[in-house]
């Protein structure tokens, strides 16, 4: 059985606090695509956990895989294996590493810096190791772990970044410096390697999938050029690790209920007022990898609708209601209107996302009690979106916690 859990909007929904919460009925949890570029955030107790590589059912002590297409930072991912060791959380029998997956060296990071500021990337070298995996430069987490083809390989390529690097006047380490450390890491990563896609082909284990970014970072059917340079989509999980498409049993988004985007691109609905910062505030807005505030707006249906069509939902998990509590007024996009016409679903294509213009409904504010209870204009808000979607809001996250969630059909795997 494989559920997918996907980011519905563009990413920082809230995924990390769900997966952990229902990991608990989990046998594996396994990230798909992206890199440390995510930053998933657990608490427990007194404890926060910002997870960047790790899928977040290692928190419940689950069996945690990271797929073939995932781009791996070594030192962060050991940094993070220490991080929760400290915490009470040993790793070693837990985590697994697909020996596809592959490694981000230190030129990529150098050319994210040179070049993604115009997206507004994390710098974290995503965007140039992805290019480089499909133009078959990269390095494959096998190779790490096999110290002669490893410096072979740097060898080869280096030789060539070095080239193009100095020509932006990078300053750049020499090649042993690099070897060296990176085969550091290696020793240290080697117990993780496994064929994730051979683990969980063809057993009886409860899968989730836990997406990375969000629908509209995805580099074909989100923002693009403002997109990262993965597939967070539902699919994503199906090239990202390795199974066929009719071991799915499920596709749950998950749905901030409103919109927030970190670095640029368009937003439609984004407040650039009061609002927006009170929002900000009280949602602590802040990136969980970058510490950027994060842009802040009202949420938008169309821009779901089309998140629909690109995942196939069975369902939502609606997740920060309690951040809007005490507004008076909490507006929802509709539909849009271009050239005099009424569009129910977000079109990316340029000339519209230039010139439509969102509708908005206006709901009546709620009150924390409303929302503890889920009762009066809280469930009102709720019960709209699941009108104008027309899907089901699987749980209304509250708060941060675990305990802080209320599930409103049988929880299911
Ligand atoms: P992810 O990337 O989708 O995992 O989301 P992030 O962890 O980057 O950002 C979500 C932030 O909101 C984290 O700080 C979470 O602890 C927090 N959070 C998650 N769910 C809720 C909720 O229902 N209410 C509030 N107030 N905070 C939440
Ligand atoms: P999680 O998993 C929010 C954004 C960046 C930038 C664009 C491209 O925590 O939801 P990249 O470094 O990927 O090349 O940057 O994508 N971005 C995210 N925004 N949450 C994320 O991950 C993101 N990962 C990338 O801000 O606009
Ligand atoms: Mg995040």
């Amino acid at each position: 059985m494989i559920k997918i859990i996907v980011g519905a909007q563009f990413g920082d929904e809230g995924k990390g606090k769900l997966v952990d919460v229902i990991s608990k009925k989990a046998d594996v949890v396994v990230r798909y695509q992206g890199g440390n570029n995510a930053g998933h955030t657990v608490v427990v107790g007194s404890k926060t956990f910002k997870l960047h590589l790790i899928p977040s059912g290692i928190i419940h002590k689950k069996r945690s895989l990271i797929g073939a297409g995932v781009q791996i930072d070594p030192e962060v991912l050991y940094g993070e294996i220490k991080a929760l060791e400290k915490n009470g959380i040993f790793v070693s029998s837990l985590l697994g590493i697909d020996f596809r997956a592959q490694i981000i060296m230190p030129w990529h990071k150098l050319m994210d810096g040179v070049k993604g500021g115009k997206i507004g990337t994390t710098k974290r070298g995503i965007g140039p190791s992805y290019a480089d995996r499909t133009a078959r430069e990269g390095i494959r987490f096998e190779a790490l772990l096999m110290p002669k083809e490893f410096k072979k390989k740097v060898k080869e390529i280096y030789g060539e970044k070095k080239k193009i690097l100095q020509l932006y006047g990078v300053k750049i380490e020499p090649e042993s410096k690099i070897v060296k450390k990176y085969l550091k890491l290696g020793k240290k990563l080697k117990k993780y390697l496994c064929d994730v896609s051979l683990e969980i082909n063809n057993n009886n284990k409860r899968i989730l999938m836990e997406g990375a970014q969000g629908t509209l970072l995805d580099n074909d059917f989100g923002t693009y050029p403002y997109v990262t340079s993965s597939h967070p989509i539902a699919g994503g999980a199906i090239i990202g690790v390795g199974f066929g498409p009719k071991e799915v049993t499920s596709v749950e988004g998950v749905v901030k209920a409103y919109t927030t985007r970190v670095g640029n691109g368009p937003f439609p609905t984004e407040l650039k007022n009061r609002t927006g910062d009170i929002i900000r505030e009280k949602g602590n807005e802040f990136g969980t990898t970058t510490g950027r505030p994060r842009r802040v707006g009202w949420l938008d249906i169309p821009l779901l609708r089309l998140s629909n069509t690109l995942n196939g939902f069975d369902g939502i998990h609606l997740t920060k209601l309690d951040v809007l509590v005490d507004l008076k007024k909490i507006k929802i996009a509709d539909y849009y209107v271009y050239k005099g016409e009424k569009y129910k679903v977000l079109s990316l294509r340029e000339e519209f996302v230039k010139k439509a213009k969102p509708h908005y409904i206006i709901m009546n504010g709620f009150t924390t009690e409303e929302v503890v209870t889920l009762k009066g204009n809280a469930l009102k808000y709720v019960e709209k979106i699941e009108k104008l979607l027309k899907l089901p809001v699987l749980s209304v996250s509250i708060g941060p916690e675990r305990a802080q969630i209320i599930f409103r059909t049988k929880e299911r795997i």
